[in-house]
């Protein structure tokens, strides 16, 4: 394979890291600021104040310097004590990041693996509980990214909840692509990370956390520090806020412009907007003939899934686009390696960045000795944005 070209006009379409909107970067660019000094106290005032906004809840909503890993250990770090019980429902190689941590963490770990490409079945997980008995909490996933799966997250929390267990959800791809409804669909806890639809670059780790979570980490203390919610709480609900640590002063001014954009928009026309993407790249990989990997959901917002065709090496699909073509996308994960190809769309995203990567994706195939017609994905997905009005500016 030739050699990648350093001059084409890069695309990153991956789920995390995504591209910064040009606002983002200039706050960031900023002189440093001391962080117990007012001109950042007010950022990270309405930074804590606006993410409620995007976790839809009351809640406290901590800031943790950590990539979305780091939120999900702090959940299992507070919430799961050696010798516990808790259940993890997974379907992905991110949903069996919780069955690591519990078992890190020393959780006596009751694991309902629904598989990777299927949705976590809420009947499956109430089966689960009734065998496990006194498990304190229910670990799952929202978007699982490996996969493109979304999960029914109020329905497994209803489950969760029927047997007095309290539900915590990584939606560290989801947050703010797929509707997430902290508060209405009583979810306990939800995780999530900067760097995948909020726009911002990784390094902030975030934990919205309800007080039945919070009195459930308070009884059973010791087992951890920086990430201990109660100091980060305490911390945080000061007048005006304090961090118990350095925050990360850069990274949260580069959120806090990603925050209001994502007001201006109107977080309902930004999951809109999502939607819409997702299903413009599905209807492009079914009109080249692709097989989507999982269900054909018109709630999967955040990554398009397809299997790779007969005869194709899968790792060559990415790595052709990208030093070809200059289209990141990425490949499978884990035991999906080679098998399948992902595209992202979720962040800051339009219409023209599905049509691109789609036009790269069929000259790409192409070579790869796949038979398509030029084209035929690409227009595919502009019947989509033009049936919903996108020439009329609905959409980025
Ligand atoms: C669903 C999901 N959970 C957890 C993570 C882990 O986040 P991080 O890589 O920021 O630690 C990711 C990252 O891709 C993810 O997509």
């Amino acid at each position: 394979m030739a050699a990648p070209n350093p001059y084409v006009k890069r695309y990153l379409m991956t789920a995390g890291p995504t591209p910064l909107p040009p606002e983002v970067e200039l706050a960031m660019a900023q002189p440093m600021l001391y962080h117990r000094a007012p001109a950042f106290i007010e950022v990270y005032a309405r930074v804590l104040e606006r993410l409620r906004g995007v976790f839809r809840t009351e809640n406290d909503v901590l800031v943790f310097a950590s990539s979305g890993s780091g939120a999900m250990e702090s959940a299992v770090a507070n919430l799961v004590r050696p010798g516990e019980r808790c259940v993890v429902a997974s379907c992905g190689k991110f949903g069996e990041r919780w069955a690591e941590l519990c078992q890190a963490f020393g959780g006596e770990l009751v694991h309902y693996d629904a598989g990777w490409g299927n949705k976590v079945d809420p009947a499956e997980l109430d089966a689960t509980l009734a065998r496990a008995g006194g498990a304190r909490v229910v670990f799952t996933t929202l978007s699982e990214t490996s996969t493109g799966v979304v999960n029914d997250v109020r329905a497994l929390a209803d489950v969760a909840h029927s047997h007095g267990a309290l539900i915590c959800v990584d939606a560290v791809s989801g947050l703010g692509a797929v509707p997430c409804e902290q508060d209405e669909w009583g979810l306990d806890v939800v995780v999530s990370g900067s760097q995948k639809a909020l726009m911002a670059p990784p390094g902030l780790g975030l934990t919205s956390v309800n007080e039945r979570a919070l009195a459930h980490a308070a009884e059973q203390p010791g087992g951890r520090y920086y990430f201990d919610w109660t100091r980060t709480v305490k911390g945080q609900r000061k007048d005006p806020p304090d961090s118990p640590f350095t925050p990360a002063v850069s990274l949260i001014l580069g959120l806090d412009a990603a925050l209001a954009l994502i007001e201006e928009e109107g977080l309902e026309r930004v999951l809109e907007r999502h939607r819409l993407l997702g299903r413009a790249t599905r209807a492009a990989v079914k009109a080249l003939g692709l097989e989507l990997f999982g269900p054909d959901d018109d709630g999967a917002n955040v990554v398009t899934a397809m299997r790779v065709p007969e005869g194709i090496e899968g790792a060559r699909i990415p790595k052709l686009m990208r030093d070809k073509y200059g289209v990141t996308i990425a490949g499978g994960q884990g035991k999906l390696k080679g098998k399948i190809a992902r595209i992202a769309h979720c962040g800051y995203f339009g219409a023209f960045d599905i049509v691109t990567t789609i036009a790269a994706l069929e000259m790409t195939l192409s070579e790869l000795g796949y038979e398509l017609e030029l084209g035929s994905g690409v227009a595919a997905a502009q019947r989509v944005f033009l049936e919903a009005g996108v020439a009329a500016g609905r959409v980025a």
